[in-house]
């Protein structure tokens, strides 16, 4: 892409390697900052602990039922744990529509309630009594495995009533209220842990998990002796534990102002959740798509793509009239798109825009933003998962991650590793595995260890 007016439009986008150190240094600092009980209050990144202290052996069997609420699939599965490392699971997608997303939690739990009654019953296992795991990926401070206070909900689910409760026990609750069902609520984790878990399943070296889609956070393995705010009881026999950062909350208190655009606050303002999780706004499929349809429109506007079309004004009335219009999948389809028949871009911009015969410098153009976009996304998650390992220190790190960021961009990885690159320790290897069944393999196991103790 040649055109350096537009180069100039998107400078702001590009994180120079002095800060990307200047961003390491805060992120560390403020993980730092969570894990420690005296200022564990002020952090933005608050290292919650999720009482999982063991990894599985891959010996671990049997049958077990799963929960997966907070990506962009709401699930209920089976999971059998086969020994071996090997694991089989049969899992439904139920949907979750936005009047269940933020109406009264009751409805949401007794929904959940619902799915799961039908896949028991779908299944014939309701006279098995199988032990669950419930995957719920929002920000909890965990008493115990089974018990998890919410502290705020992200990514678009505002029920009341849930907040500072114990959503173990609302899911409890919601099974006794239809009274047909019998089942064990085993364990409250985090997709992060899901991750973890699931890919420590296969590769006994995993010590990362990390998801970057719908949100963005990441879990890793912490020495008990680092854990200030676990209790001393868990540090006798254990010499580890599962730390859920929720990383996605960093900059609340400022400390990415230095890099934050207009079109970041504007994609802030409008969100349901002003103020929160501004790091995860700048990162994840929740909010590229709206920061890429923020940016075309100023970019119409300032007349530096689309020109030729004369519609200036129509098309920036489309874009700024229809939030959520540019689905995050738009930009991996762009991203992935070839020079110079632009066929994807094409197809999209018909539909999106009502454009046609769009000239090849235009679509290299919208290329380019989306390109800026997400390497920039890419270099925040860099900083994210090298100051973990780097943390962590051990000389082989295994890193799983998951979500469909990661999973359907064409370059997203490319990007990460290069900004990794500049960061990790180079004498520590690391390795980036591609999660199979998080919520699911991940839950189970959780469940299984902990039966196991
Ligand atoms: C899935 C995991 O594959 O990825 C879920 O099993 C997780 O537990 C999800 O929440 C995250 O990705 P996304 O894109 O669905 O938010
Ligand atoms: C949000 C949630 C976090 C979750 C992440 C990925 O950041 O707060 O708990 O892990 O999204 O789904």
């Amino acid at each position: 892409m040649q055109d350096q007016r537009l180069k100039d439009f998107l400078k702001e986008f590009i994180i120079s390697d002095s800060q990307l150190q200047e961003l390491y240094k805060r992120f560390t600092s403020e993980i730092q900052k969570g894990l420690t009980l005296a200022t564990h209050q002020q952090a933005d990144i608050k290292c919650y602990m999720t009482y999982v202290q063991d990894l599985p052996t891959g010996d671990e069997k049997g049958n077990y039922l799963a929960l997966d609420l907070g990506g962009t699939n709401f699930r209920v599965l089976r999971v059998s744990l086969q020994g071996h490392h090997e694991a089989q699971i049969d899992s439904k997608v139920y949907v979750v529509d936005k009047e269940l997303m933020t109406g009264h939690g009751t409805k949401l739990f007794d929904h959940i309630a619902n799915c799961l009654a039908e896949f028991v019953d779908e299944h014939a296992l309701n006279d098995q009594h199988l032990p669950l795991g419930f995957t719920f990926s929002f920000p909890c401070v965990q008493v115990g495995l089974t018990e998890a206070l919410l502290t705020r909900w992200t990514k678009g689910f505002r029920c009341a009533g849930v907040e500072q409760e114990d959503v173990g026990r609302l899911l409890k609750e919601a099974i006794a209220r239809r009274g047909d069902l019998e089942i064990d609520v085993m364990a409250l984790l985090n997709d992060t842990t899901g991750t973890l878990m699931s890919c420590a399943h296969r590769n006994p070296e995993c010590r990362i998990g990390v998801i970057i889609g719908t949100g963005c956070n990441a879990c890793y393995v912490e020495r008990v002796e680092n854990a200030d705010l676990l209790e001393p009881e868990y540090k006798v026999d254990k010499p580890n534990i599962l730390v859920n950062t929720e990383w996605g909350a960093f900059g609340e208190s400022g400390k990415l102002e230095f890099v934050r655009t207009d079109y970041d606050r504007k994609v802030d303002k409008d969100s349901l959740n002003r103020g929160g999780q501004l790091f995860e706004k700048m990162i994840s499929g929740m909010y590229l798509g709206e920061l890429v349809r923020l940016v075309l429109a100023d970019a119409i506007t300032q007349n530096l793509i689309f020109v030729r079309s004369g519609e200036k004004q129509r098309l920036t009335n489309i874009l700024k009239d229809n939030a959520g219009c540019v689905e995050t999948r738009f930009i991996s389809e762009i991203e992935n798109d070839t020079f110079p028949a632009f066929l994807q871009t094409r197809n999209i911009l018909k539909e999106l825009l009502g454009l046609e015969n769009v000239s090849v410098e235009d679509c290299q153009k919208l290329k380019y933003i989306c390109e800026c976009i997400s390497k920039r996304a890419a270099n925040l998650v860099a900083v994210g998962i090298s100051g973990l390992i780097n943390k962590i220190a051990e000389p082989h790190v295994v890193v799983g991650v998951d979500g469909s960021v990661y999973r359907l961009h064409p370059h997203f990885d490319t990007y990460l590793r290069e900004a990794m690159q500049k960061l990790v320790n180079p004498k520590i290897n690391y390795e980036l595995m591609l999660s199979e069944d998080g919520s699911g393999r991940g839950a189970a196991l959780v469940a299984a260890v902990a039966s196991k103790n």
